[in-house]
C-alpha cells in the first residue's frame, strides 16, 4: 500500500494486464445520528463542511434536520476525532458500517466463470460488471427474439454505446408504453440488478401469469439497465461510491454530473451545486450530458404513447412522486398516491418492507432537475421514483443476500402499478382468444347492448 496525501491506494488483483488502483475505504465508518436539536443540526452541518465528510442521508449538508436520520461516511484517518467531537458536543452516534471496505468487498464476486453469462447460468442473485451486462442483453434478445429487441439509445461521455432493451408482443394493435431506467447513480448497484430481474421475470413468466400476459397485450416495455453507463464502470474499477457520471469539468479538475439533477425540470434551482467537484453538480445546463440528452431524446419522441416512467434508486425505500422542485402538487397527486400507497402495500406483503410514500420535496428532500420531474412536466402520468433498499444499515453497499429479496419485493411493486395503469387506460381488458372466453364476451356484449337500449 502506498500513502498518498489523504487518499490510500491498493494495487488491486494483479491480473496481468488489468493492473487497477483502486480508492479502499479500509476503517471508514458510516455513522448514524439523529440531531435532536438546532444546535445540534448546526453543529453537525459545520463538522460535515468543514471535515469534508461524505453524506449518505441526506445528500446536502443544509437538509440535515432535527428528528430525522443522517448517514455519514466518516474516512478511517478522521473517525476518532470525529466520534471525540460527538462525545464532546452528547450528540449520541451509532456505527452502522464499522469498516466500509470489508462490506465492499463482500458483494464482490468470487469468481468471473464463463457460465455466468449465458442466459440459462446468468446468476441474477450477483451484482455483474458492465461488460457482463452488455453480454446479458445480447444474450436475452437472442434467445427471446420473439418478445424482446435490443435498441440503440445513444452514446455516453466516454463514447459507450448505450442500448435499451424493448419487450413487446406482435400484435396489429397499437400499444402504450411503460418506461423504466436503472442506473442513473453509479453506486446504487442494487437499481441495474433490479432492471435484469425484471426482464427476467416477464420472460419466464408472461406465458403463464395471466397478469402478465394481460398487460403485454396493452403494453410494450422498455427497460434502460444501466443509465450512467461510464460512472457504473468507474464504481466497478476505481471508486465504489462513485455516483456521477464521468463527464470532464474544469480542463479535467473535476469529474462528474449528477444526472439525476441535470434534466430539465426547473434545472438548477433548488438541492443542487454549481460546483463540479460535488456530489449534486447539475451540470453546465440542462441536459448538458449526453446520457440525459438520449433518454430525453426518445421520451419527448415517445411521450405521447408512455404512460408510465419509472426511475430506480437506492437507497431509504420510497416511493417518490413528483415533484421535487416544489412542494406544489401535480394535478393527479391523488391518483399517484393512491397507487403508489397500493403498491407499497403489496411490496410489504412479502418480506414485511416498510415503504414511504408520497411527494420528494415534502417527504425526502428538494431537488431540482430529476427525470422524475421532467417525464410529469412533460405529460407522462404516472411517474415514480423508487428508492430501493436498504434504510441506511448498509446503505449504497447492500450485500448480496439482500439482492433475491430485494426484487422480488419490488417487482410486485413494479407489477401492481403497471397493471392499475393497463386497467385505467385498458379497461375493456385482455382480449381473450380462448373460444369459450370469446362466446361468453360475445353474449355480454349481446346483453350490455341491449340492457343499454
Ligand atoms: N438515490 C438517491 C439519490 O442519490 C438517494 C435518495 C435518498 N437516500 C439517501 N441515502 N440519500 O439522490
Ligand atoms: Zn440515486
Amino acid at each position: 500500500m502506498w500513502l498518498f496525501p489523504g487518499i490510500i491506494f491498493s494495487l488491486g488483483m494483479l491480473i496481468p494486464g488489468k493492473l487497477s488502483l483502486k480508492l479502499q475505504y479500509d476503517g471508514d465508518q458510516v455513522f448514524h445520528i439523529v440531531p435532536e436539536t438546532f444546535q445540534q443540526v448546526q453543529h453537525l452541518q459545520h463538522l460535515c463542511s468543514t471535515l469534508l465528510l461524505d453524506l449518505w442521508k441526506p445528500q446536502l449538508p443544509e437538509d440535515i434536520r432535527a428528528g430525522e436520520d443522517l448517514h455519514i461516511r466518516v474516512p478511517a484517518s478522521l473517525v476518532q476525532e470525529v466520534k471525540d467531537n460527538l462525545d464532546h458536543h452528547m450528540i449520541s452516534y451509532k456505527v452502522l458500517i464499522p469498516d466500509v471496505q470489508e462490506l465492499m468487498d463482500q458483494s464482490m464476486p468470487k469468481e468471473r466463470s464463463s457460465h455466468r453469462q449465458v442466459p440459462e447460468g446468468y446468476v441474477y442473485t450477483q451484482y455483474h460488471p458492465m461488460e457482463e451486462i452488455y453480454q446479458w442483453m445480447t444474450q436475452i434478445q437472442k434467445s427471446n427474439s420473439e418478445l424482446v429487441t435490443q435498441h440503440y439509445l445513444g452514446k455516453t461521455i466516454e463514447n459507450r454505446t448505450m442500448y435499451y432493451l424493448q419487450i413487446s408482443q406482435p400484435s396489429e394493435k397499437t400499444k402504450k408504453i411503460i418506461w423504466m431506467d436503472c442506473g442513473i447513480h453509479a453506486r446504487e448497484w442494487i437499481s441495474p440488478a433490479f432492471c435484469q430481474w425484471f426482464v427476467k421475470e416477464i420472460l419466464q413468466n408472461y406465458k403463464s401469469d395471466p397478469k402478465i400476459s394481460r398487460f403485454l397485450q396493452n403494453l410494450d416495455l422498455y427497460v434502460l439497465p444501466v443509465l450512467n453507463i461510464d460512472g457504473y464502470i468507474y464504481s466497478w474499477e476505481k471508486d465504489r461510491l462513485w455516483r456521477k457520471n464521468r463527464s470532464p469539468h474544469m480542463n479535467g479538475t473535476c469529474y462528474g454530473t449528477d444526472l439525476n439533477r441535470n434534466f430539465n425540470s426547473s434545472w438548477g434551482s433548488v438541492g443542487v451545486s454549481y460546483n463540479c467537484s460535488s456530489e449534486t453538480f447539475c451540470g453546465s445546463g440542462p441536459e448538458s450530458e449526453p446520457e440525459t440528452r438520449a433518454v430525453a431524446q426518445l421520451i419527448e419522441r415517445k411521450k405521447s404513447d408512455i404512460l408510465c416512467y419509472l426511475t430506480i434508486h437506492s437507497y431509504g425505500q420510497y416511493i417518490l412522486t413528483p415533484y421535487g422542485f416544489t412542494t406544489e402538487p401535480p394535478s393527479n397527486s391523488e391518483e399517484l398516491m393512491h397507487v403508489a400507497e397500493k403498491a407499497a402495500s403489496v411490496l410489504m406483503g412479502k418480506y414485511g418492507t416498510s415503504y414511504k410514500v408520497g411527494s420528494t420535496s415534502l417527504i425526502l428532500y428538494s431537488n431540482s432537475g430529476s427525470s422524475r420531474d421532467w417525464a410529469h412536466m412533460i405529460g407522462i402520468p404516472f411517474s415514480y421514483t423508487f428508492e430501493l433498499r436498504d434504510n441506511g444499515t448498509y446503505g449504497f453497499v447492500l450485500p448480496i443476500d439482500q439482492i433475491q429479496p430485494t426484487c422480488e419485493e419490488t417487482m410486485l411493486a413494479v407489477t401492481t402499478i403497471i397493471e392499475y395503469v393497463d386497467q385505467k387506460y385498458f379497461p375493456g381488458g385482455a382480449v381473450m382468444l380462448t373460444s369459450g372466453s370469446l362466446g361468453l364476451s360475445l353474449c355480454l356484449n349481446v346483453l350490455l347492448t341491449w340492457t343499454a337500449s
